[in-house]
């Protein structure tokens, strides 16, 4: 498939200069944020199925059209799959898969991260798919690593793939789970089959596509490796 996407054009060429010390400072305190009004009525939404539903949880956040929530659904055939993302204009253009237990949520992934894990729910898999890179250094605390909303991410736990066409991101992620102590690279990889629009936009435009990976446990709540800032 061809396309013309353009690559990712950022000033930053390497991992943010202040990555460190603000990682390290959300590590140490987590976001308390109280959740926006809309974000807990979608949680509440879909809190009671989900908790009947008994099924261990997949986590598509970001997830766009819910086309990768879709596919997911059908390789974790035995979970409950739950996109999310804030944009009801791209929810709407979901187009259903055949098979599969999943839901679409409308809500903020923070916000909805924090309500999960107050709510003792833990992901099995946690996919953040083509997340937007915010490629402005003075953009840095919006990318997912460099959020308040990093350590909820990590407490939720599960295997995490962070998926992106910009290297430096995909790095900057690495390199954010090396401060929680949690080792992990990133790769180039190939995708055969698109699990969402953004990778096979990306893929037919000939971009290289960057992903990491990690398995966090449950119960370990993440903690700034070595010695923390006070
Ligand atoms: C580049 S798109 C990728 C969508 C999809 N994962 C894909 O690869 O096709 C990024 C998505 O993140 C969503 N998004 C951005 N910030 C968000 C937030 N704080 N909470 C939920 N969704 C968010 C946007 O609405 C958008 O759909």
């Amino acid at each position: 498939m061809q396309g013309n996407s353009r690559e990712v054009s950022s000033s930053q060429q390497g991992c943010h200069e202040q990555l460190e010390a603000v990682v390290r400072k959300h590590l140490a305190q987590a976001s308390r944020r109280p959740p926006a009004a809309h974000t807990v009525a979608a949680f509440e939404s879909v809190h009671a199925q989900v908790e009947a539903s008994g099924k261990p949880l997949v986590l598509d956040s970001y997830c766009g059209t819910g086309m990768s929530t879709a596919l997911l659904a059908q390789r974790h055939a035995d979970c409950l799959v739950i996109g999310i993302d804030k944009s009801a204009h791209r929810l709407q253009k979901h187009e259903a898969g055949a098979q599969g237990h999943y839901l679409l949520v409308q809500a903020d992934c923070g916000d909805f991260w924090r309500l999960a894990l107050a709510a003792g729910w833990r992901a099995d898999h946690h996919y953040l798919l083509y997340p937007n890179p915010w490629p402005k250094p003075g953009q840095f605390k919006r990318r997912i690593h460099g959020s308040a909303d990093f350590p909820t991410l990590l407490a939720l736990g599960g295997v995490i793939e962070l998926r992106s066409n910009w290297q430096v991101y995909v790095e900057e992620f690495a390199q954010a789970l090396a401060l929680a102590g949690v080792e992990a690279q990133a790769e180039l990889f190939t995708a055969a089959q698109p699990l969402t629009l953004f990778e096979r936009k990306y893929a037919g435009s000939g971009h290289h596509l960057w992903r990491c990976w990690c398995q966090l446990g449950h119960n370990t709540p993440p903690r700034a490796a070595e010695h923390q800032t006070r």
